[in-house]
């Protein structure tokens, strides 16, 4: 029919995930990671609670689903790397190719993410052996504050555990990403799941569990500010993995039968039932122990292993914990740099090996800058009064990825042929005209507001 090029005979070059689950666990392992337990808590207790909360599930809703359908689409639809999918289906469109830069700001956004996210990911390694060898039997708040502070005082052992999460990626991405990518995510997300319900015990049984949950639930807007609503938005994106192209890529994967939209639906809805619960978790141990919400990017290392110190059998579930927030963190980081080695492989001829190697280098050197945020590099404050780590976290969450989708969106409004776009969704009828009215007129719009607002524009 309409179609100039059958999308549908496309293949990638880098193979194809074996059913809807696959791309389903693999993308629900992207999605869910460091975001939801350990970034949600901690920006929820910067903003203030409640509010926040409902603005982060607002925007999932109202631009998150729709702009992931739209990734899904493009991928699957160009079958090749972020960069060369908008490179060929914007010529195949007689669009400009042009296009094309918005695969490579995801790539350089996916290099910054991940830079830091290993560095976290390095406190996750850390704490599992804390854990294990008894470190936070009968914690107090104090003690727990103090060894968190010992452990991010100490560049050279965050760039140990941060050069082991950067290898253990590496090796994931060389070796391909659909190969133990499946089975790690089947038994792996169930886990994490099952033990924050055991942790939600913990905090139903604390005296401050009402006290959390009202933080969380109960909503004051007089508490949110114009840059809360910013890391509101920015964080949906940051949640779901959108806007950079890793869902882009891993939607190339998938295959042509599969329903975009369910899909999308039921990634978005078990990421978003990670982070509540997480917060559930969190908040009650916050208030129990009379610490702070808004301590920042430590709050869930001095809450947490207070409950593993007082709980029964808490060493065994703390251990258990932190190695799972790795293993979700560790399937979050893969999807960051997939993007850039896929297209290293499509248009440099290099083996995956050695495109994985060399991109995880170059994001190796930069994580140094956030390991020694922490430390010696604590008052460098290049701009707005913030430290490296919140400057990358700011730069790529709240302006990269949001740019991302907002191009993603009028890209697939505005710029390809409604009728490929129709086609590739496979809808009933009533579903894509909302969807389509959405992907046009609420969320680009919504993500111009939210920027000019928090840049004081209007
Ligand atoms: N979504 C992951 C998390 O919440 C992080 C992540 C993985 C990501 N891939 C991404 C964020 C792509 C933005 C873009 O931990």
């Amino acid at each position: 029919m309409g179609r100039i090029i059958l999308a549908t005979n496309r293949t990638s070059i880098h193979g194809q995930w074996s059913s809807r689950w696959a791309f389903i666990l693999a993308a629900t392992g992207s999605a869910v990671g460091l975001g939801n337990i350990w970034k949600f808590p901690y920006i929820t207790g910067e903003n203030g609670g409640g509010a926040f909360v409902l603005l982060y599930l607002f925007c999932v809703a109202l631009i998150g689903i729709p702009v992931m359908m739209a990734e899904v689409l493009i991928g699957r639809y160009g079958r090749q790397s972020p960069i060369n999918t908008m490179r060929s289906l914007s010529k195949e469109m007689g669009r400009s190719p042009a296009w094309s830069l918005l695969g490579w700001m995801g790539v350089l956004a996916g290099f910054i993410i991940l830079s830091y996210y290993s560095v976290i990911a390095g406190w996750g390694i850390a704490y599992i052996f804390r854990t294990a060898s008894g470190t936070f039997d009968g914690a107090t708040a104090d003690g727990v504050t103090s060894i968190f502070g010992a452990l991010v005082g100490d560049p050279e052992k965050l760039l140990a555990w941060h050069t082991l999460f950067i290898v253990m990626t590496t090796i994931v991405v060389a070796r391909g990403v659909k190969g133990g990518l499946e089975k790690a995510v089947k038994i792996l997300m169930p886990g994490l799941f099952l033990l924050l319900v055991v942790l939600l015990g913990y905090s139903i049984s604390t005296p401050g569990f009402s006290k959390g949950v009202s933080f969380l639930f109960s909503v004051d807007f007089s508490k949110i500010t114009s840059a809360g609503v910013l890391t509101a938005m920015g964080h949906a994106f940051f949640t779901l993995s959108l806007g950079m192209g890793a869902i882009m890529v891993y939607g190339s994967y998938l295959p042509q039968n599969a329903s975009i939209a369910k899909t999308s639906i039921i990634i978005s809805l078990m990421d978003t039932v990670v982070a509540l619960l997480a917060g559930l978790v969190i908040f009650p141990i916050v208030f129990s122990n009379g610490l702070e919400p808004g301590s920042g990017p430590g709050l869930i290392f001095q809450t947490l292993p207070i409950a593993f110190g007082q709980m029964p059998g808490g060493a065994l579930f703390g251990t258990l914990f932190f190695i799972l927030l790795v293993f979700a963190a560790w399937t979050s980081a893969i999807s960051l740099i997939e993007p850039a080695v896929a297209y290293l492989v499509e248009n440099k001829g290099y083996s995956r090996v050695y495109a994985a190697v060399s991109v995880s280098i170059a994001i190796w050197f930069l994580g140094i800058a956030t390991v020694l945020s922490f430390s010696t590099w604590a008052e460098f404050k290049p701009m707005l009064d913030k430290t490296l780590f919140d400057l990358f976290d700011g730069l790529t969450a709240n302006i990269m990825l949001p740019l991302g989708g907002l191009l993603i969106s009028i890209y697939v409004g505005w710029v390809m042929h409604n009728k490929a776009v129709e086609e590739e969704l496979a809808l009933s009828a009533s579903s894509y005209k909302l969807w389509l009215f959405i992907i046009r007129y609420i969320s680009p719009p919504a993500i111009i507001l939210v920027f000019l607002h928090a840049f004081e524009i209007i």
